[in-house]
């Protein structure tokens, strides 16, 4: 069973009176465990497909699966449950809460649910992002890696099988996207939750092990990185031509 499935995903936008067709047909699977990309050009309906992954948009057409379980056949509340334990979000802008320290930004998704993160759990997380020395800082007071990094904790904190980050390193230098990039890939390895990190820029997309091409709302193929930022710079460049 795959950790998220996606098959013939459609969505169009009603804007100004006509219909915008943004996902005509998408299918991907990731597998439990993996770490994918999905990289498009602007417009290609990336966004709107993490969207539609994660359940926060309603596909017209299609099915998104978590860990076998259909999204359509549950109820606003079941999906708020779901949304809170079993997928992991991170955008591009990171959204913490300014006043609470790195610490309680990453437990936050726990007392939502109405329990403590475990100490061991904090512990272990703030270890895998490198922020143990930031803990007790307040979210307003980080750089934009540290805060990035918070973020990628707190989307771990509830040990979903499933994380999606919608252009995370948008805001950040080189340096801190290449080690935010390395943390995910830490994060991964040792927590074990699959991982699809949607992005247009081939040094990060190559610290996934495989990119998914979406162009125009479809699907183009897929490939192996080989964790080689030149490969997938190339074979994003070939396929889209
Ligand atoms: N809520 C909406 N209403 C109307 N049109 C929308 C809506 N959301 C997205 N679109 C349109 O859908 C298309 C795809 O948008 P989307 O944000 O998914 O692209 P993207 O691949 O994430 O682009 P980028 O790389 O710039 O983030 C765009 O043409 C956009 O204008
Ligand atoms: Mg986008």
């Amino acid at each position: 069973m795959n950790a998220l499935q996606a098959t013939d995903l459609r969505k169009s936008f009603h804007v100004e009176g006509r219909d915008i067709d943004v996902l005509r047909g998408v299918s991907l699977a990731l597998p439990k465990g993996a770490f994918h990309a999905v990289m498009g050009p602007s417009g290609s309906g990336k966004s709107t497909l993490l969207n539609l992954l994660a359940g926060l948009l309603r596909p017209d057409a299609g099915e998104v699966s978590v860990a076998g379980r259909p999204l359509a056949g549950l109820s606003d509340r079941e999906l708020t449950l779901l949304r809170r334990r079993a997928i992991g979000v991170v955008f591009q802008d990171c959204n913490l809460i300014p006043t609470l320290t790195v610490a309680q930004n990453i437990a936050l998704p726990a007392l939502l649910d109405g329990r403590a993160l475990p100490e061991a759990r904090l512990a272990t997380l703030l270890r895998l992002v490198g922020l143990e020395h930031r803990r007790d800082q307040p979210a307003d007071r980080l750089s934009g890696g540290e805060a990035q990094r918070t973020a990628i904790a707190r989307a771990f904190a509830m040990a979903p099988g499933v994380i999606l980050a919608d252009e995370p390193t948008g805001n950040l230098d080189s340096p801190a996207a290449a080690d935010f990039c390395a943390t995910l890939t830490r994060l991964n390895r040792e927590l074990g939750a699959a991982i699809l990190l949607i992005s247009h820029d081939p040094q990060v997309a190559a610290a996934a092990d495989r990119v998914h091409l979406l162009r125009d709302g479809r699907i183009l193929g897929a490939f192996e990185t080989g964790h080689d930022p030149a490969r997938v710079s190339a074979e994003y460049l070939g396929r889209l031509a």
